[in-house]
């Protein structure tokens, strides 16, 4: 699919759609009142005739009407009273955009407000919304396809918004590059096919370092290799670097992903229905991959880091049991009483490396850390786990201004008895009291004091069905929006 700018007077043509966008009270846009008038009242008088209010995702789709070359309209509602802010305009492109996409248009003219800000917004909407993961689809027809190939944004100046859509556009690419790697299966996307695709994120600029499991070892990084044991597949350690500060050894801020390529629940085996979906508890990792291509793509101006904990976790004859206990590179010794939480365990080592080679302003951990998140929040909010009040309101903040929204959750010290191992200094899980919280305070030993916060995105990583027009069905990319906000908003220049 191609995205154009165009001036604001183009025609839509016969094999196309025109999207304008209509206020509450169903109040005409400029655009729309246009549409009204070139097709002689036949707008107001579906407007009329229907229960469209304007509310914001709502869309009234007219079919060829009189007057318009167009094959179709769609009048697309974006609450308020008057012209948006660009940031609503973005969804109400990704409404029209899902409202004719597989309708048998070839072409969508969008015609949501004119200055530059505006068209780079639609036209970033579009290209989330226009996400599709169909590599493997071989016999699909072309009547199931989507029509829409190619989609024209009007503009007051084109030149000046493809220039605004420039600064833009590498956040989406990362978005997109995260759902790709959620997307992909198991078979196909093991640790070390994750760390090649993480090292050719170097054409953008990044460093990228991939420790294998010598190295690990050598480090002593016990409770991560405990969890890969199992696994015919070798775990990888993936260390992203991007330099982008002014001061090149200003201190970086740094980000930890959970990368369980595939997650069987080990010797502690999960049930068999539904566990396919496991093939996204690396949705962390691929966050973290996401945001460095947005940082790098952009050239930000910080000093940043993504590390990736890379593994599988598999039931095998040299898989670790429940009972065992591994030494993590902290030193602290775990009882594994479970080996189905086996992302703490990850985290556990991939925490303290980073916060001991680094020595970070703060670290970031994403993880589909916990099933009990979901009772929690539901799909609609990740879990915030912090010991630093500062940074959880930058978090909360910025969640809420690229709609990845968070929910921050306590972590009181009293509930780290759940934890406590009659063997070791910590065992891995704490009952069915509170699961992610504990599962946090278990994380919490391993951060050494750092500031920190934890993102248990179990809940959004994926979402069946989707609610929001810019994420089609399947994988989110949630976080690479939200983290590259923060940096934006509180760590660059
Ligand atoms: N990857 C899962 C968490 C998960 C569950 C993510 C459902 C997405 C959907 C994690 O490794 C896990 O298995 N957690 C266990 C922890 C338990 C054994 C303490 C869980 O949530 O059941
Ligand atoms: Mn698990
Ligand atoms: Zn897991």
């Amino acid at each position: 699919m191609r995205i154009e700018f165009v001036t604001a007077d183009v025609q839509a043509g016969a094999n196309a759609a025109l999207a304008v966008l209509a206020y509450e009270a169903a109040a005409l846009s400029p655009e729309a009142k246009a549409v009204n008038e070139a097709t002689g009242g036949a707008l107001a008088r579906a407007v009329a005739g229907g229960r469209f209010t304007g509310a914001k995702g709502q869309v009234l789709d007219l079919i060829a009407p009189a007057g318009l070359e167009a094959a179709r309209v769609v009048l697309v509602g974006v609450d308020g009273s008057g012209a948006p802010e660009p940031e609503a305009v973005e969804q109400a492109a990704a409404s029209a955009f899902q409202a004719v996409k597989a309708s048998g248009v070839t072409e969508l003219v969008l015609k949501l407000g004119g200055d530059a800000e505006t068209a780079a917004r639609v036209a970033f909407g579009v290209k989330l919304a226009a996400y599709r993961f169909d590599k493997y689809r071989t016999t699909e027809k072309a009547e199931k396809k989507p029509s829409v190939t190619v989609v024209k944004v009007a503009a007051a100046d084109p030149a000046k918004a493809q220039k605004a859509f420039a600064a833009l556009e590498p956040l989406a690419d990362g978005v997109l590059f995260a759902r790709d790697l959620v997307s992909e299966p198991a078979n196909i996307l093991h640790p070390q096919e994750f760390a090649a695709r993480v090292q050719g994120l170097e054409s953008l600029g990044l460093e990228v370092e991939i420790l294998g499991e010598a190295e690990m070892a050598k480090l002593g990084m016990g409770s991560l290799l405990g969890v890969g044991q199992g696994s015919v597949r070798e775990s990888q350690l993936a260390i992203i670097k991007w330099n982008g500060a002014a001061d090149k050894s200003a201190q970086p801020v740094a980000f930890v992903g959970k990368g369980v390529c595939f997650d069987t629940g080990g010797i502690s085996i999960k049930p068999a229905d539904g566990m396919e979906d496991m093939k996204w508890d690396m949705g962390g990792a691929a966050a973290v991959a996401g945001l460095m291509h947005a940082l790098a793509g952009r050239k930000a101006k910080v000093n940043a880091i993504g590390i990736l904990g890379l593994v599988e976790n598999m039931p095998d004859g040299n898989a670790q049991r429940p009972g065992d206990v591994v030494t993590s590179m902290s030193g602290q010794t775990i009882e594994v009483i479970n080996t189905d939480a086996e992302g703490r365990l990850v985290l556990a080592d991939a925490l303290w490396y980073c916060q001991d080679r680094f020595k970070p302003k703060f670290m970031i951990d994403l993880a589909t850390l916990t099933g009990a998140i979901i009772i929690s929040l539901g799909h609609d909010y990740a879990g915030l786990f912090s010991n630093n009040d500062g940074l959880s309101d930058k978090l909360l903040a910025a969640g809420k201004a690229e709609r990845e929204n968070l929910w921050r959750l306590p972590m009181p010290a009293a509930y780290e008895k759940q934890i406590e191992s009659p063997i070791a200094d910590v065992k891995n899980i704490g009952g069915r009291p509170a699961g992610s919280i504990t599962a946090a305070l278990f994380l919490q030993k391993f951060v050494n004091g750092v500031p920190w916060a934890h993102l248990d995105i179990a809940s959004v990583a994926w979402k069946k069905p989707s609610t929001d027009p810019t994420i089609p069905d399947g994988a989110a990319g949630f976080g690479v929006r939200l983290l590259n906000r923060l940096v934006a908003d509180a760590y660059e220049g």
